[in-house]
């Protein structure tokens, strides 16, 4: 699809597509307008507005706090700040579980207050005819199986899926049957590689995205501030590759400002409005 200025828009189809001609397909999280811009004009994919910002914008210790106005405002900017990317929104603890109505009610909302263009639902084949029901009132959505992060407590901690025959075999049911109704893409996260593998060719359509999950998905997904070391220190799970460590890099320049405030070198004459200096 190709949008105003001939910026060429991604869809749910492209997911398919890029499935079907074995091109990687490259997702990372935004929470904000001026990074979504970054990443769109990086020429990203598609951007999660993850429920993960209950972390690390919000600084929780889990997925669970956050709630759907949040989540609702941070996809807004977020939207506002990507023309290409495909915008999917993460729908947070409660906001889908309850009943049909209350996840078409929640999903919906994303799509018109939050300017998204899927969202996200966690869980497998016991969230598969609520998946449905959304899917069918036209808002696309992206399955996520594996380690699922809003049921932490069940799980009693990050530990990699698929490693046992009875989980195998859950987690490859689940990723047909969210075929079957309709996603276009599924997340799978923490997720034993060759299962993952396994599963990923089993699916003619819809797009494996991995965390956690091994080389051989369709695409990847990580969270931007891992990525980007903005996250507390110790936190390195072998997942992650960090292609930056800003948290250090930003250190500095506050600790630069607060001597140069301190000892009066900010502002300098160049930095402020006099008669002698227009500018
Ligand atoms: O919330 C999130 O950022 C996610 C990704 C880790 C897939 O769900």
């Amino acid at each position: 699809m190709t949008y105003g200025k001939g910026v060429k828009k991604t869809t749910v189809q492209t997911f398919i597509a890029k499935k079907a001609k074995g091109e990687k397909i490259t997702v990372l999280t935004a929470y904000d307008y001026f990074i979504a811009g970054l990443l769109d004009q990086a020429g990203i994919d598609s951007i999660l507005v993850g429920d993960s910002a209950s972390n690390v914008i919000h600084g929780h210790a889990n997925t669970l706090p956050v709630t759907m106005d949040t989540m609702v405002t941070h996809t807004a900017a977020v939207a506002r700040g990507s023309q290409r990317a495909l915008i999917i929104a993460d729908m947070p603890f409660l906001s889908f579980q309850p009943s049909l109505e209350v996840a078409v009610a929640n999903a919906g909302r994303f799509l018109k207050e939050g300017q998204a263009e899927a969202v996200k639902i966690e869980g497998g084949l016991e969230m598969v005819s609520t998946i449905r029901r959304v899917i069918e009132c036209g808002i696309p959505v992206m399955g996520h199986i594996g380690l699922t992060p809003q049921s932490i407590h069940r799980f009693g901690g990050p530990k990699v899926q698929g490693k046992k025959e009875k989980s195998r075999a859950y987690l490859q049911e689940s990723a047909l049957a969210l075929q079957e109704v309709g996603c276009f893409s599924m997340v799978l996260e923490l997720l034993d590689a060759d299962v993952a593998a396994q599963i990923t060719d089993s699916l003619d359509t819809a797009a494996t995205i991995g965390i956690g999950a091994g080389p051989h998905c369709d695409g990847q997904v990580l969270v931007i501030n891992d990525m980007l070391g903005l996250r507390e220190e110790g936190f390195k799970p072998k997942f992650l590759r960090e292609y930056a460590n800003l948290a250090p890099i930003i250190s500095d320049a506050i600790k630069r400002y607060i001597d140069d405030v301190k000892s009066g070198a900010f502002p300098g004459p160049d930095e402020s409005y006099t008669r002698t200096n227009k500018t």
